[in-house]
């Protein structure tokens, strides 16, 4: 097999929409507020969530990740952030990935509105201990994690070309109803913990494997499998690795998912899992091997940084989640470098997704006409790599923070994240405003 490498653009119609030869998606593309709307909201959770995470540097460096304070910031980052950005490029990649946009665009404005309620809800409600509001935010969340499941399925129905990344998408219909209804059991058992009792922790550790291999990692894999390609101009690389990826990850989950005690279901799961992304990492690898362009541009460096970042997770995992409770600073550390990496891998589309969309949008019908910027002359390259060294620097510094805890490391590293989600957000703004002088 061999992936469909043919360097397309993210929305597809390059020059004209309707031109000639346009793919079937090219006329069901979604107006960029759609996708707007979920990258702004999930760059003030960056933000927010790097400003949290210095606040709460001194509860993580003593490995009590189970505070509520902590449990907020830590959703900042996987619902405001990487899910918020999840759905966002979902909106704007699905006509390029399965030749069709969002069945329901409509819809997709509907679950952004109650997911972004119920991230405010939530994460507030923990960080001022309102449980009301902390139920209120689940339900929220679960409304639009359910409403976007639905969405994705039912445009999925209607494709009849079904590749890997149709697949992969498939599976992440599915966990994203998985994953709210470990959520939700999770946010009613904080105020008694009478709900689940002394099963508590391993709940959690399901609920967040379940949530970022059957949600997160799936869709990495998915969208991977066209976007780096297409932005390391890679070309000819096989793609045995990503449908070993798709099928690991996804087993796994699903074991993962099923409710039990522990034993050897979760060790088949964890060796599902950490399978799943060692297979993705070989497939990216793969990519970055084949491609024509030698140097890598900022973003693609930071999504380099966070698989490098997913590599000492899959190697920390066993160890950490082995001694469990028993080694809180350690576990407390490989939580940290598994989102940490997710975040870097995200963080990096940014710098490829957002101006290809505004160059596309407000330049690329003016080529020809007049001179146009390129993608790349959209921002200023070093700005982008100073903020991927803060990011990357930073998030190396917090998790050795933790393990060593170190409060005062955890801190001045928090910083330096905080620094680069601030910068980020800023030249991500600024590339939205550009406009045709
Ligand atoms: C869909 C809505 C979600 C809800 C309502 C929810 C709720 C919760 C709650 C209440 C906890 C704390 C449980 C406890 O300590 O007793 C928790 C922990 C956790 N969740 Fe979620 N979650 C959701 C989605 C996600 C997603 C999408 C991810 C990952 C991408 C995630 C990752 C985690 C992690 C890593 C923890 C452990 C961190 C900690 O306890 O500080 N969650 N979740």
């Amino acid at each position: 097999m061999l992936a469909d490498t043919a360097p397309r653009p993210i929305s597809l119609p390059l020059h004209a929409a309707g031109a000639a030869g346009a793919s079937h998606g090219a006329a069901e593309v979604p107006a960029p507020i759609l996708p707007g709307e979920h990258f702004a909201a999930a760059l003030v959770c960056f933000v927010i969530g790097g400003v949290g995470l210095i606040a709460v540097a001194g509860d993580l460096a003593a490995g009590m990740f189970f505070l509520p304070r902590v449990i907020a910031v830590v959703h900042l980052f996987t619902l405001g952030w990487i899910m918020t950005s999840i759905f966002g490029a979902l909106c704007q990649f699905l006509p390029v990935a399965i030749g069709r946009g969002l069945r329901w665009p409509g819809a997709a404005h509907a679950s952004f509105a109650a997911h972004v309620t119920g991230v405010a809800l939530f994460v507030g409600g923990l960080a001022t201990g309102h449980p009301a509001a902390v139920h209120a935010g689940a339900c929220g969340l679960a409304i639009g994690f359910g409403v976007f499941a639905v969405n994705l399925a039912v445009t999925l129905a209607t494709v009849r070309d079904r590749g890997l990344t149709w697949w992969a998408l498939a599976g992440v219909a599915v966990f994203l109803v998985v994953t709210p209804a470990y959520g939700v059991v999770l946010a009613l058992n904080l105020r008694g913990g009478g709900l689940i009792g002394g099963s508590r922790f391993a709940v959690v550790a399901a609920h967040a494997h379940v949530a970022i291999a059957g949600v997160v990692l799936l869709t990495m894999v998915g969208v991977a499998h066209r976007l780096l390609p297409m932005f390391l101009l890679s070309h000819g690389a096989r793609d045995h690795a990503a449908w070993t990826a798709i099928a690991l990850l996804a087993g796994g989950a699903a074991v993962l998912a099923i409710p039990g005690g522990a034993g050897v279901r979760v060790e088949l799961a964890g060796a599902l899992i950490a399978g799943g992304v060692v297979a993705f990492l070989v497939q990216a690898v793969t990519f970055f091997h084949h491609r024509r362009r030698r140097s890598i541009d900022p973003g693609m460096q930071l999504a380099a940084a966070g698989l490098i970042g997913l590599a000492v997770a899959v190697l920390v995992a066993p160890i950490a989640l082995s001694r469990g409770l028993r080694d809180l600073h350690l576990l407390t550390a490989y939580v940290t470098i598994l989102l940490g990496a997710i975040t870097l891998f995200v963080a990096g589309h940014y710098y490829k997704i957002v101006p290809f969309l505004v160059w596309y949008h407000r330049f690329g019908p003016l080529v020809g006409t007049r001179k146009v910027p390129t993608v790349a002359e959209l921002y200023a390259a070093p700005l982008a790599r100073l903020d991927g060294a803060l990011l990357a620097i930073g998030w190396l510094g917090v998790a050795i923070g933790i393990f060593a805890g170190r409060g005062d490391l955890v801190r001045a590293a928090a910083v330096a994240v905080a620094a680069g989600a601030v910068l980020e957000a800023i030249i991500i703004a600024r590339v939205a405003r550009r406009r045709v002088a």
